[in-house]
């Protein structure tokens, strides 16, 4: 392991009913808030109700910037920019996924700051505070509810970028598996593609002695797999969803990669897929990482890919080379998206091979370089996406 330093100051509140401590949380930081969502899905379930009335509870002032949109894009942020700086605002609120939940971030920041935040999340400007915000999930995917970590798209010019802040972390988050009840069956499947895909970053890196952190990594990925087909028949189980919500948390709050970095790459090239093309995440995981996987296994990195097929994927190693042990292993995950429901080809969504060459240069806008277990250049992205078609 590497020497490392760990902290995480969000306030996980987890459970059946937990909205109720809302008004308790918020009041804390002030009674402008600033109400943050996306289409319209939590009004339909009835969470934008609920929370309005915890917020009067605390005769809270509210502001409300809807129409977060999945893959949040700049222009959003900036608009939830302006209401914070034009109203005062004291305290940002998102309800929602993801998307939502960046987007917040980005904003919390923003209204900090006279820089524009393109320029904070392309880090050509740093993050110089943040108004206090707070998070109630309603899908399980991402982990942005206990991370620094924020994801944005300039439509504009069709780039997708990660950044984040010692300053975007969520105050608190709530996480009831209830609200996640409405989550369909596409979100939902996306969502267990992601959960496992962080995991799978985790456990792709070049660091040694790691025996804690491989098997915290292996139980997620083994009981994300054991539940998910079940949770799929049953999407209002409650034990089902509380299962894959905590998974989701603890695949990226950074308690799995404690003392080494994970490779990361395959997020980098999904996020050029959606920057020229918009679609899920979770979809464009589920694509690439087979192919990423088959890309990188050589005679140095197979046992890592071995250890991945015998401990997660019950593979039998006796008689087979570590390479095609190996091989096994990623048709076995592929195996495993594509049995609950996850696309497997670019095609899915209609990309063909005229968009390889700018997405390949996507995914070298802001290095050169990426990937830890590997290292990739446009070059490997090139033959990435065209395996992926
Ligand atoms: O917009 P609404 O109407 O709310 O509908 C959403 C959206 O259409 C819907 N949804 C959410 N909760 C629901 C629900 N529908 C019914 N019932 C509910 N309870 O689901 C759709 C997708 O939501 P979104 O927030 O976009 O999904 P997700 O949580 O997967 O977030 C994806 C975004 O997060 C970024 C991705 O790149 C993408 O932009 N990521 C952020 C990370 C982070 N901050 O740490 C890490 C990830 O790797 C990822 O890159
Ligand atoms: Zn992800």
């Amino acid at each position: 392991m590497n020497n490392f330093v760990y902290q995480n100051p969000t306030k996980l509140i987890f459970g059946k009913g937990q909205l109720d401590v809302l008004p308790k949380e918020v009041e804390k930081y002030g009674k402008k808030v600033l109400l943050v969502y996306g289409g319209g899905s939590i009004k339909r379930n009835g969470i934008y109700d609920n929370v309005l009335s915890k917020l009067a509870e605390i005769g809270a002032e509210v502001h409300e910037l809807s129409g977060v949109e999945p893959n949040p894009r700049i222009s959003t942020v900036r608009e939830g920019v302006a209401i914070c700086k034009k109203e005062g605002i004291e305290f940002v609120l998102a309800i929602g996924g993801g998307s939502t939940i960046d987007c917040t971030k980005a904003i919390a920041v923003g209204a900090k700051t006279d820089v524009d935040m393109w320029d904070v999340v392309t880090k050509k400007a740093k993050a110089t505070g943040a108004l206090p915000f707070g998070t109630v999930l309603t899908l399980a995917a991402t982990g942005s509810e206990m991370n620094a970590g924020s994801v944005i798209t300039n439509w504009e010019i069709n780039e997708k970028h990660g950044w984040g802040s010692a300053y975007s972390f969520p105050k608190f988050s709530i996480l009831d598996p209830e609200h996640t009840f409405s989550v369909p069956t596409n979100q939902t499947v996306y969502g267990i593609v992601d959960i496992m895909s962080h995991v799978l970053e985790h456990y792709f890196h070049q660091t040694t002695n790691t025996p804690i952190q491989d098997r915290f990594c292996e139980s997620i990925l083994l009981t994300v797999i054991e539940t998910a087909p079940k949770l799929l028949e049953d999407l209002e189980n409650y034990e089902h969803r509380e299962t894959i919500m905590l998974a989701g948390t603890l695949a990226l709050n950074n308690m799995l990669n404690m003392g080494y970095q994970g490779d990361w790459a395959t997020h980098n090239l999904e996020h050029a897929v959606s920057a020229v093309h918009d679609i899920p995440h979770g979809g464009g995981l589920a694509i690439l990482f087979p192919n990423w996987m088959k890309h990188v296994l050589d005679d140095e990195n197979a046992a890592r890919l071995k250890q991945l097929a015998v401990r997660v994927f019950d593979v039998d190693p006796s008689g087979k080379s570590e390479e095609e042990v190996a091989l096994e292993g990623i048709e076995s995950l592929r195996s495993f998206w594509k049995s609950i429901g996850a696309p497997s080809t670019l095609a899915d969504y209609n990309i063909d091979e005229s968009s390889v060459e700018i997405m390949a240069e996507k995914t070298v806008v802001a290095r050169p370089e990426f990937g830890v277990f590997k290292k990739l250049d446009k070059q490997d992205s090139i033959k990435i996406f065209k395996a992926s078609l």
